[in-house]
């Protein structure tokens, strides 16, 4: 019957075209703003509340790594982080019914790493920081200290040719150089990457190399999240899509097929012995048209994520970043 209808519409005149226009210009254009305000609004209803048990986890979680990877950074500076490392004491503190927490036992851990680090140093923490990581190891004297990871270059890629289990949890973010991978590695490494699954094989991703040190210092200067180490990233990678390739309701969706690829490239270059790490690229509409202008990419790519890569040094101070436990992750339905 449908059919039927069909073969009768397209048998008039203008019909079908009319359709076609109807839909490109004004059914289509429809949708997608439809969808932005449904994720828009849904962002605003969820992502300001923060008076709940999950969104503390989070910025314990958060404030935690900064510590962490503070600890190990290429050129580290004693006494840094005072004003987060007295947050993260004072919550663990004020919350002790939150004591069976990960998020807990992570920040007492971390608390106890960075006094340590600091006194096998000789360095004298202000009296107020001291006395609170001191009431923090009088309240948990049993939980364990978090060490950050020191690895050889050899022992970090040692595997690399294991099975997946153990090439996969060797895998980390890297934020210690030494120099520059060269552009066979690379382009191996993004060959692999391609393997990635997309969305109907659309592969909307492309990967802009930088290996120029000014122009990389220039791009990171507009990113959040490089300081201490950003100065030392010898490449960059800016992973870009392409907005000409959406289709039907997948303006969120370009995303996470870039997400795909980005993790696919980040164990690549593992692979391929290049150590990275990912750079976030959560930017204002102002400061994302600035970068876009600096890296003179065409009008139609939109900026996902920026990955810092090259050799990484001989001795690599590592940030441990615990991960959840599946209990935590796994919801039986
Ligand atoms: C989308 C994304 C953005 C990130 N942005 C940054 C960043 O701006 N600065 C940084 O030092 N690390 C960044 N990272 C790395 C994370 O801190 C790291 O993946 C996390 O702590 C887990 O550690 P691991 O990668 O060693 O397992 C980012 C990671 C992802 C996935």
């Amino acid at each position: 019957m449908i059919f039927k209808i069909k073969t009768q519409i397209k048998k008039i005149p203008f019909l079908l075209p009319f359709f076609n226009y109807a839909y490109i210009s004004i059914f289509k254009p429809l949708g997608i703003i439809n969808l932005g305000f449904y994720t828009t609004i849904r962002t605003l209803r969820f992502s300001l509340k923060k008076n709940n048990i999950e969104a503390w986890k989070v910025s314990m979680r958060v404030s935690c790594h900064i510590i962490e990877k503070g600890l190990t950074m290429p050129e580290r500076r004693l006494g840094f982080g005072l004003p987060r490392l007295a947050n993260i004491a004072n919550e663990v503190l004020k919350n002790k019914h939150n004591e069976n927490l990960s998020e807990v036992k992570v920040a007492v851990g971390i608390i106890k790493d960075y006094k340590k680090v600091h006194e096998k140093s000789f360095y004298k923490l202000p009296e107020k920081i001291s006395d609170l990581l001191e009431r923090v190891e009088i309240m948990y004297p049993d939980l364990k200290i978090i060490k950050q990871l020191k690895l050889t270059k050899e022992q970090y890629f040692s595997s690399k040719n294991e099975n997946f289990l153990k090439f996969s949890s060797s895998r980390r973010s890297i934020r210690n150089f030494s120099g520059k991978a060269n552009a066979e590695q690379v382009q191996k490494a993004v060959e692999l990457a391609l393997k990635a699954p997309s969305a109907c094989n659309r592969q909307v991703v492309k990967c802009h190399i930088f290996n120029d040190k000014e122009k990389i210092q220039e791009i990171l200067s507009y990113q959040n999240g490089n300081r201490g180490f950003g100065h030392l990233i010898p490449q960059l990678c800016v992973l870009t899509v392409d907005l000409r390739l959406i289709g039907e309701n997948e303006q969120n969706d370009i995303y996470f097929n870039a997400g795909l690829f980005a993790m696919n490239l980040s164990y690549s270059f593992h692979y391929y012995e290049i150590a990275s790490c990912m750079l976030n690229w959560a930017a204002p509409p102002k400061r994302d048209k600035k970068l876009r202008k600096i890296l003179n990419i065409p009008k139609h790519e939109s900026i996902t994520v920026l990955i810092g890569f090259g050799i990484p040094s001989n001795l690599i101070d590592i940030a441990r970043s615990d991960k959840k436990s599946s209990k935590e992750s796994i919801i039986n339905n």
